[in-house]
């Protein structure tokens, strides 16, 4: 028995999810939106700590995500640039700390040298590969069976070289030791931006942030859907399937529906149980799609201390416990907030400490940055996505070696009327909030089609 009956249901009100349902109602289409969580906007959360706005999840935009430009201009939302007047700071693996300006960190000549070659080859296969299908490339095979780690050490002895670069991909955006995902996976990522290039650069890739928070945007398509179309608290527990229908079961409600977009990331499908169970192809690839891991700082003080400094407030250290550092303070405030990142196996090592500590040992890595006074904030938080039921992880996931060349090419296949959608399988901005709009629009774009 049914609750419900529409045309359409979707799983999980993320920027996916919403961005489905408001294409498939603007083309007329009932559709149910089934959420887990009390909240929408998924791995985008605009929250107040201690009454200080932070963005938890996603919140920066480059100029390529039209998709997402485009949304959040027809939403009549405005956006702001990030600060970034002033100089950089940089600290070599041996703890030097150097002072900068420009786009290339200060390392000798033949190590800058060495990376300007790998960000050129890189440019080069992410143009040739592309981010739409990698897989058919013709060196797919070579390239997803070696680790981003070792290709690059392949290509170069410069070991500085090396990690510097590795680290853009590795800690910067798939939050996974380079040792543990392929060469291709690393190009699709540069592809899915536009280039090697743009993920480097920190104007382009990390330019510019919603007024009022990214969750904005999922909160506004949520509203504008209608009153009974989104429903939170509840979470999906089994789809069951016909070739043509399918019943979706949640703690909070079942509906009916001639097809569903399952809108999570990839590494929760078979925490929903489908009747019949999914095909042995998808059984088997779903496991091989896993979430990154990574910590995102927030620290706020009473004004930005280090513009003053003349310093911007970014800075990088791949051997550091923060790997990256940003000006992080909100439009219009006085105060001023630092992001930091701390990924994969300095985060596992964090959550190993108790709170003291761990927040002792973070501010001291953002003072080696810039300066003593980071040690002193007025609040301090920790996004945590890894211990979030409804995520299991950050930013995204990515599959493990060899998986992209061998299954990549079935991840938006739909089985029957079961259709798969999120930002983790989008081409353009994979990984990202406008990957997760160009995807839910083009899920809704298919359904409408057939
Ligand atoms: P998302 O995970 O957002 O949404 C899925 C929804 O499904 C969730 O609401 C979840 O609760 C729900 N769900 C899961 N299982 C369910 C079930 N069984 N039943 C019902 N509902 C279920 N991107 C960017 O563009 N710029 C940035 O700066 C950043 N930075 C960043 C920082 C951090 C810390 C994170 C975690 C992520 C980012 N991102 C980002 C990535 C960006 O947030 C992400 O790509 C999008 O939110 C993905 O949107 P989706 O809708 O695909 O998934």
């Amino acid at each position: 028995m049914s609750d419900r009956t529409c045309d359409v249901v979707v799983v999980g009100a993320g920027p996916t999810g919403l961005s489905a349902a408001r294409t498939l109602q603007a083309a007329g289409k009932d559709v149910v939106v089934l959420e887990a969580r009390d909240r929408v906007g998924g791995r985008t959360w605009t929250d107040h700590i201690e009454g200080q706005m932070y963005e938890i999840g996603g919140q920066w935009i480059s100029p390529d995500q039209s998709a997402l430009l485009d949304l959040v201009e027809e939403l009549g939302k405005e956006t702001y640039q990030r600060h970034r007047e002033g100089d950089s700071v940089y600290i070599a693996p041996d703890g030097t700390r150097t002072v900068y300006n420009g786009d290339m960190f200060p390392v000798g000549e033949s190590t800058q040298a060495e990376m300007e070659r790998l960000i050129a080859q890189l440019d080069e296969l992410a143009a040739r590969i592309g981010a739409t299908a990698p897989w058919e490339a013709e060196d797919a095979v070579e390239l997803d069976s070696v680790s981003f780690h070792h290709w690059l050490r392949n290509q170069s002895d410069d070991e500085l070289a090396c990690a510097n670069i590795g680290m853009f991909i590795a800690g910067g955006m798939l939050t996974k030791p380079a040792t543990a995902f392929s060469a291709l996976q690393a190009i699709l990522m540069a592809a899915s931006a536009g280039s090697f290039s743009h993920l480097v650069d920190d104007h382009f890739i990390l330019d510019r942030r919603v007024v009022g928070g990214m969750q904005s945007v999922s909160e506004q398509m949520a509203a504008e859907l209608g009153e009974g179309v989104v429903h939170l608290n509840s979470p999906v527990r089994t789809i069951g399937w016909t070739e043509d229908s399918v019943t979706v079961g949640s703690d909070a409600m079942t509906v009916s529906a001639a097809s569903v977009i399952v809108a999570v990331p990839p590494n929760l499908y078979s925490h929903i149980s489908y009747t019949p169970h999914l095909p042995r192809l998808q059984q088997i690839f779903h496991q091989h799609q896993s979430m990154g891991l990574v910590i995102k700082v927030h620290a706020t003080y009473p004004t930005p201390f280090w513009r003053e400094d003349g310093l911007c407030g970014t800075g990088f250290g791949a051997g550091q416990l923060v790997q990256e550092v940003y000006d992080n303070t909100n439009h219009g405030e006085e105060r001023g907030t630092l992001v930091g990142f701390i990924s994969d196996v300095n985060a596992d090592a964090m959550f190993a400490l108790d709170e003291d500590t761990r927040k002792q040992r973070i501010l001291e890595s953002l003072a080696d940055f810039l300066g003593a006074q980071a040690l002193e904030p007025e609040v301090f938080y920790l996004s945590d996505f890894g211990a979030e039921e409804w995520t299991r992880g950050a930013y995204a996931t990515s599959y493990d070696l060899g998986g992209l060349h061998r299954w990549g090419r079935f991840q938006n296949d739909p089985v029957g009327p079961i259709h798969f959608a999120s930002s983790d399988i989008a081409a353009h901005g994979y990984q990202h909030v406008d990957g997760a709009i160009r995807i839910g629009q083009d899920t809704a774009n298919k359904i409408l089609s057939t």
